[in-house]
């Protein structure tokens, strides 16, 4: 095998820990599959002595994240810190500037400044590569920007955030209260820093308009996204919907016509018998339309510390083996600019 690809790792969370977990554990594996090994060769956290249960003394310890994009010993630096400004920004920027790929699960960045990076990337010929940023493990970004890549796609929509649907699902199974699960969902790590980007539809959009340009060969407009979230979802709802044959779930939904961007988060009544009607706990599914393909169902873990790593790792494995090529599927020159529809 040839030599090593060499990771920087900043955020070290449930996920960033995770990458490290998965790392090790399937080492040989993705090896073999990557054509060569992948390792972490430095990590930047806020708290060096918190115990993650994973062994770090192995790896550079950096205090400032972004130095590590500065790093002759890495090959791709890896942000896992959040947040659409401030650390996680200057990193992509830096890691990019320097000609080195570039790997996020960062949905509020890549909604807001998503262009930016891609057209650096391109301008550097790197990889900037984000398939854990939307809909956790499910290789939804890969489904669309490769598997369907040839079809015109008329609609995308599904369930985006796995702490509403753990929550929505939650007071369907169980008859209770929003808040109190809403606790028990913050517990089992599937919530935002800011949960209210959870409940008040904010990550399912910026999953969404993420979602729509590489669907639909657009520009990224997240500003166009109208959003509404499920904090005022009353069990009783709920219970309403069941008897008319419904079931509510917050759904993120995308259109391109002649009209233009249709972008919509909102709580759906969504008909027992349709497949986002059984996507419970914090699974997530995205349903593509497509007009050589017909209809693609993409569905799984949509967050969590193992899913999430190992779309951060697939992403580092076809790093290795050479990938490169547009983020949103097309260079950002040939993005439409779509108006957004009433
Ligand atoms: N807070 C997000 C969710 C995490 O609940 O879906 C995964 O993006």
């Amino acid at each position: 095998m040839t030599h090593p690809l060499r990771i920087a790792l900043a955020g070290l969370g449930n996920v960033g820990a995770g990458v490290v977990k998965l790392l090790d554990a399937n080492a040989d594996l993705i090896a073999r599959r990557a054509g060569r090994p992948i390792e972490i060769v430095a990590v930047s956290a806020r708290d060096r002595t918190r115990d993650r249960g994973i062994d770090l003394a192995r790896f550079a310890w950096v205090d400032d994240a972004a130095s590590l994009a500065a790093r002759d010993d890495v090959d791709v630096v890896v942000e896992l810190v959040g947040g659409s400004d401030g650390p996680a920004l200057t990193l992509a920027r830096r890691t990019l500037a320097a000609d080195k790929a570039f790997v996020t699960a960062n949905k509020a960045m890549l909604a807001h400044h998503g262009l930016e990076l891609a057209e650096a990337a391109e301008a550097k010929g790197v990889a900037l590569k984000y398939e854990a940023a939307v809909a956790g493990g499910i290789p939804v970004i890969k489904g669309l920007r490769e598997g369907a890549a040839a079809n015109r796609i008329h609609h995308v929509y599904g369930v985006l955030n796995g702490t509403c649907n753990y929550i929505l699902t939650t007071m369907e199974a169980e008859s209770r209260d929003f808040t109190e699960v809403l606790g028990e969902a913050q517990r089992l790590g599937y919530a935002e820093a800011d949960p209210s980007f959870d409940i008040d539809g904010v990550d399912a959009a910026h999953k969404l308009s993420i979602l729509a340009s590489l669907a639909f060969g657009a520009r990224i407009d997240f500003g166009a996204v109208a959003i509404t979230g499920i904090r005022h979802v009353i069990a009783a709802d709920i219970a309403e919907a069941g008897a008319l044959g419904y079931r509510i779930r917050l759904v993120g939904l995308g259109e391109a016509s002649a009209k233009g961007l249709f972008q919509r988060v909102h709580p759906c009544l969504v008909p027992i018998d349709h497949p986002l009607a059984h996507v419970t706990g914090s699974l997530n599914a995205i349903v593509a339309e497509g007009d050589f393909v017909g209809r693609l169902l993409f569905q799984g873990r949509g967050a969590g510390e193992g899913p999430t790593a190992s779309a951060v790792v697939a992403d580092l494995i076809d790093i290795a083996r050479g990938a490169t090529g547009p983020a949103f599927a097309m260079p950002v020159a040939e993005l439409a600019a779509m108006p957004a529809a009433p």
